[in-house]
């Protein structure tokens, strides 16, 4: 009898239909009133009472299987039919749905990345939370610099040693661990200072840190590949000049502007009468900086820059509050749904 039910029940098991009439066969040949298993309860009643221990628990087993597939086939069955005899209009279209846009940062974001891999710049990203030395030491920053105090970078759980990044240097100094040059690498990411929220402040922004390094670069690199890139992203136009400046990081230092795209360079409100506003921090990446990373400065010079996201895309879109960045609200990013 054991063999007969396992024989049936392989046979439950792997049927299958989507055709009524064969499953009402089906429901016959097993469960009907002169089925198999009324067929099998008729020879188990002629059975020992140990025997029928053991026969009863397949016999139950055998039942459920083959109603539980007769359930399952009807409903898939019943609904096939739902749909086939209801009047949904299968080949119309679907209703809009709405697919949302790029935020603002992205587009101005993927346009950066866009520019600078046209020059051979791969792109990576270093970790939002960081340690004292990525962010900080071996960036150059001295011990007591002003950056490292509590009132400008956050702390994780009062541990001095990890912060929220300042900047997105820090992610320079992961790409030069880990790698000798030559890297010509971008990294975009989100940056957080502790300054009051403001129309022109924010406690997180956004920044894009490019970096050289390889044998004989130079400031005329440098300064030429930023040229390359204003003239990419805002028009044919733009002019560049460089200021000199100071970053711990970078030795030259210099600040960058461009010919104030709203004006051309004759000077408005938005420059403040001076033709240039301000986009990036640049410089050749300092000695002490390549060494701490174990790059022979002897070797290998390199230059870097970084930029805040916000900043050129208020230069391209004119947003007066940096706050509508991070509010998300629908009529302000609605606007940017053609740009991308
Ligand atoms: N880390 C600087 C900042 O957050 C920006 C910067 C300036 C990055 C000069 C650089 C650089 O790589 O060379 O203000």
């Amino acid at each position: 009898m054991k063999e007969k039910i396992d024989r049936l029940l392989a046979e439950v098991h792997s049927f299958s239909t989507e055709n009524a009439e064969t499953l009402e066969q089906f429901r016959i040949r097993f469960l009907g009133r002169k089925g198999h298993l009324q067929e099998l309860f008729d020879e188990f009643k002629l059975l020992s009472a140990d025997q029928k221990r053991d026969a009863g628990q397949l016999l139950n087993v055998l039942k459920n299987a083959a109603q539980d597939k007769l359930n399952t086939l009807k409903q898939t069955l019943e609904a096939g039919q739902v749909i086939a005899a209801s009047d949904t209009d299968l080949s119309k279209p679907v209703n809009f749905i709405e697919v949302g846009s790029r935020h603002p940062l992205s587009l101005v974001r993927n346009e950066i990345i866009k520019i600078f891999s046209r020059l051979g710049f791969s792109v990576n990203e270093g970790p939002e939370i960081e340690d004292d030395w990525h962010n900080f030491t071996a960036l150059n920053f001295a011990p007591n610099h002003p950056a490292r105090e509590m009132q400008d970078t956050f702390f994780v759980e009062k541990n001095p040693d990890i912060v929220l990044r300042t900047h997105t240097s820090n992610a320079q100094i992961r790409m030069m661990e880990k790698t000798q040059p030559p890297i010509r690498a971008l990294f975009p990411g989100r940056v957080y200072r502790n300054e009051a929220i403001s129309a022109r402040a924010h406690c997180f922004f956004h920044q894009v840190e490019g970096l050289y390094v390889d044998k004989n670069v130079s400031f005329a690199d440098l300064k030429q590949t930023l040229l390359y890139f204003a003239k990419e992203m805002f028009d044919a136009d733009t002019k560049i000049r460089l200021r000199p400046s100071y970053f711990p990081f970078t030795e030259p230092s210099a600040e960058m502007d461009i010919s104030c795209n709203l004006c051309g360079g004759k000077g408005c409100g938005f420059c403040k009468y001076t033709g240039w506003v301000e986009i990036l921090g640049c410089g050749m990446v300092d000695p002490n900086v390549l060494e701490n990373c174990c790059i022979d400065s002897k070797v290998y010079s390199g230059y870097a820059f970084g930029m805040g996201i916000e900043r050129i895309t208020n230069l391209k879109y004119q947003v007066k509050d940096l706050r509508m960045f991070s509010e998300n609200d629908l009529r302000f990013l609605r606007q940017f749904e053609s740009a991308g």
